[in-house]
């Protein structure tokens, strides 16, 4: 009889995801699972992950989450307007931007942003190599991790984590217990079709990028050549990694089990 084998890999469910780790198993260690305290402890934050795939490279949609200049695009629901890049710092392992922009301002969001305590006219977001997070005011987070299903479809998974809502109307915060089902409910009515614009936009790039490869690249947002140049880095790293034998490159093997 031959020998049948199923290949198996260390998988971990945490933060509503399931986490699988397609390399050597025993680097696994060296690679953890990125750390969210705000949904850990007794009080974790709100958060009800969303789920989707796009037909994009997954660099595009790093991009674009990250990018305001595409404020217009998302006229109808606002999630942020009027945004100015104030800086933006690249380090070997991670690309972290600020924007003075007014978070939440649609119609319907800006009636839960509690603009009194929470500082929501500015937002610092990073590109933490191969995830991207944001932070507004130490009330509002959100993290993406992406899923390359092979060069040009991707799947998103975004947490987007709220410390406290306040009660439309009135000066006080919803309790806990229902932050949870009004974010499944904003989810549905709110992030979802905001987020479907963004998948709009990234697939025409794909689409545009696929037609016109050769074209010169016209970027408004240094931020975003700062993103494609850590991206291309780490790629070209892994490719390095792969050229060499293993026991000479330490970091080759952990690079490739990321990648
Ligand atoms: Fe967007």
């Amino acid at each position: 009889m031959p020998k049948l084998r199923v290949p198996s890999f260390p998988v971990q469910i945490r933060y509503g995801l399931i986490w699988i780790f397609p390399g050597d198993p025993a680097l696994v260690d060296e690679r953890p699972i990125p750390t969210i305290p705000e949904l850990e402890g007794p009080r974790p934050w709100a958060c009800a992950p969303i789920a989707l795939r796009w037909r994009a490279h997954h660099s595009m949609i790093i991009d674009n989450v990250s990018d305001f200049t595409h404020q217009h695009l998302h006229r109808r629901y606002q999630p942020f307007r009027n945004a100015r890049l104030q800086s933006f710092e690249a380090t070997d392992d991670e690309v972290v931007l600020r924007y003075e922009a007014e978070i939440g301002r649609g119609r319907l969001s800006q009636l839960f942003v509690d603009r009194k305590r929470v500082d929501a006219d500015h937002i610092t977001l990073g590109y933490r190599y191969p995830h991207q997070w944001s932070n507004t005011g130490d009330a509002i987070k959100h993290w993406l991790f992406v899923l390359p299903v092979d060069e040009r479809n991707s799947r998103a998974f975004f947490l987007f984590c709220f410390k406290s809502l306040k009660v439309p109307f009135l000066p006080v915060a919803i309790p806990n217990r229902l932050m949870r089902v009004i974010l499944r409910l904003a989810n549905r009515c709110l992030i979802e079709p905001l987020l479907g614009q963004d998948g709009t936009a990234v697939e025409a790039e794909q689409e545009g990028y696929e037609r016109h490869w050769d074209a010169q690249l016209a970027e408004l947002n240094p931020v975003v050549r700062a993103f494609q140049t850590l991206t291309v880095r780490k790629w070209q790293e892994y490719c390095d990694g792969r050229r060499q034998p293993a026991h000479s490159a330490p970091g080759a093997s952990a690079e490739r089990a990321e990648t």
